[in-house]
């Protein structure tokens, strides 16, 4: 399908959508808020909880989502893009995977974390499966920042595509954490690859 042809086929989609126009209602940035609600409500992700990293994170609506459901929390967000200031979120513009922004992450906190949320993505290409092997890769790599920074009661929600790193994934979640979900939020489109790991408690 030609460039244009998508680009217009994504803005009809927008229109229709009720998430879109739902998140205009509520003063959320992005659709993508309600994927983090469906699974809050039903993993109870932020029950008693104060630290929470959000990779990932532009335009911010994951980071909105936290600061108003848990006005106590105290959110730390990063995104390779810059994006509107969130009162009472910190922020970190840069790319997640260099040392020096895991370094910044750290020294922000100085102790364990309770959260650690990813919903980063590649800008996709169309080839679902080369999308599945680069986000798979971001998974990997928050799931290992995740096991470094969180405590025993600690939480990790990443994003994961359905493609050839899926099973390695949970596998390896398996082993570093006591209970692992998949789930699939309904507000994430039926035609995308995308679901969620949901983990708790380091073993
Ligand atoms: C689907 S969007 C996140 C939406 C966000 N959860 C929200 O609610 O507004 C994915 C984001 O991942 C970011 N991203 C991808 N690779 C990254 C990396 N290596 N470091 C930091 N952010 C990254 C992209 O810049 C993009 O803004």
């Amino acid at each position: 399908m030609k460039k244009n042809k998508i680009s217009k086929n994504w803005i009809i989609r927008q229109k229709r959508d009720i998430f879109v126009r739902q998140s205009k209602i509520e003063g959320y940035r992005s659709r993508a808020i309600y994927k983090l609600k469906e699974i809050d409500e039903k993993f109870k992700i932020f029950k008693n909880t104060t630290s929470i990293i959000d990779l990932g994170a532009a335009p911010g609506s994951w980071s909105q989502y936290i600061i108003r459901q848990y006005k106590k929390s105290l959110v730390l967000a990063i995104d390779l893009l810059d994006f509107e200031h969130i009162d009472k979120v910190n922020k970190i513009v840069g790319d997640f995977t260099k040392s020096e922004n895991k370094e910044k992450i750290k020294n922000f906190f100085d102790k364990k974390v309770d959260v650690v949320i990813s919903d980063m993505a590649v800008n996709t290409t169309g080839n679902k499966n080369l999308d599945a092997i680069v986000t798979g890769e971001l998974c990997i790599e928050a799931m290992e920042f995740a096991i470094e920074m969180l405590n025993k009661k600690g939480k990790f929600v990443s994003k994961i595509f359905m493609g050839s790193s899926f099973n390695e994934i949970v596998a390896d979640a398996k082993k570093k954490f006591r209970e692992v979900n998949i789930f699939k939020p309904l507000s994430s489109r039926k035609d995308s690859k995308e679901s969620f790991i949901i983990c708790k408690f380091l073993r």
